[in-house]
């Protein structure tokens, strides 16, 4: 929210009061002295006026964990453990998912509070590229390579997936890299071939790579760098 709403919607602050506390230079935002009154104000953000706290930020949290196969991306299931039953921390029902995994699906996940972070992750047009290690049940042949560059027409959703870089690795495994995320995008497209997905891994999205020093079920915190990379 904008902060000269944020700063009228609270009680103490006529519209006046508001103009003149900015032009006063007597609002601060986590630390910074902000007159612009279109400064974005987030859960997030800390907003002091002279020296009182209006509001004080929830902390926003950022985690990378490595999912291991036989868990739901999900924040509940009534059947199977989730991926938030892997973390040991407090206020779980404030996380989500950036990015969801099938339930054999292994490899880097992240999880935050932050929905304008996890966002500009997952949405299609900023175009992030989130990199798998597949192997499948039969060869892949050469013509897959051009196929996935080219995209490949998914009729439930009407559209043609955005063009895709398929790195052979070897007779039955791959590289490959999507801007997208649609419902079991990687399985469809060699689907396409009837060619059997056995195993998929994600190891990185955009610039975040998995740490090679979690082991499967195992997550940590992002660093101020990662966080910022996205
Ligand atoms: N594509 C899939 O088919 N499954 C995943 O888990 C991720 C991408």
């Amino acid at each position: 929210m904008r902060l000269d709403r944020f700063l009228s919607n609270l009680p103490r602050f006529s519209r006046k009061d508001v103009r003149f506390a900015l032009a006063g230079k007597r609002i601060k935002v986590d630390g910074q002295t902000v007159s612009d009154p279109l400064h974005e104000v987030r859960e997030f953000s800390r907003v002091e006026c002279d020296d009182e706290v209006l509001q004080l930020g929830k902390p926003a949290r950022y985690f990378m964990l490595n999912k291991p196969t036989g868990c739901v991306s999900a924040t509940i299931d009534p059947q199977h453990p989730t991926v938030l039953d892997l973390l040991n921390e407090p206020d779980k029902h404030d996380l989500h998912i950036a990015g969801r995994l099938d339930f054999n699906t292994t490899g880097l996940m992240l999880i935050t509070n932050d929905g304008v972070w996890s966002r500009r992750l997952t949405q299609p047009q900023t175009k992030i590229a989130k990199t798998y290690y597949v192997e499948t049940e039969s060869v892949i042949g050469p013509e897959y390579v051009e196929k996935f560059a080219e995209g490949f027409y998914f009729a439930f959703e009407d559209l043609t997936t955005q063009p895709a870089e398929l790195t052979v690795l070897g007779p039955r495994s791959a590289r490959l890299s999507i801007v997208e995320g649609r419902y079991h995008q990687v399985k469809r497209m060699f689907g396409h071939f009837d060619n059997k997905v056995l195993r998929l891994h994600r190891e990185s999205m955009g610039p975040l790579c998995l740490d090679p020093d979690l082991a499967p079920g195992a997550y940590r915190p992002l660093n101020a760098a990662e966080i910022l990379a996205i």
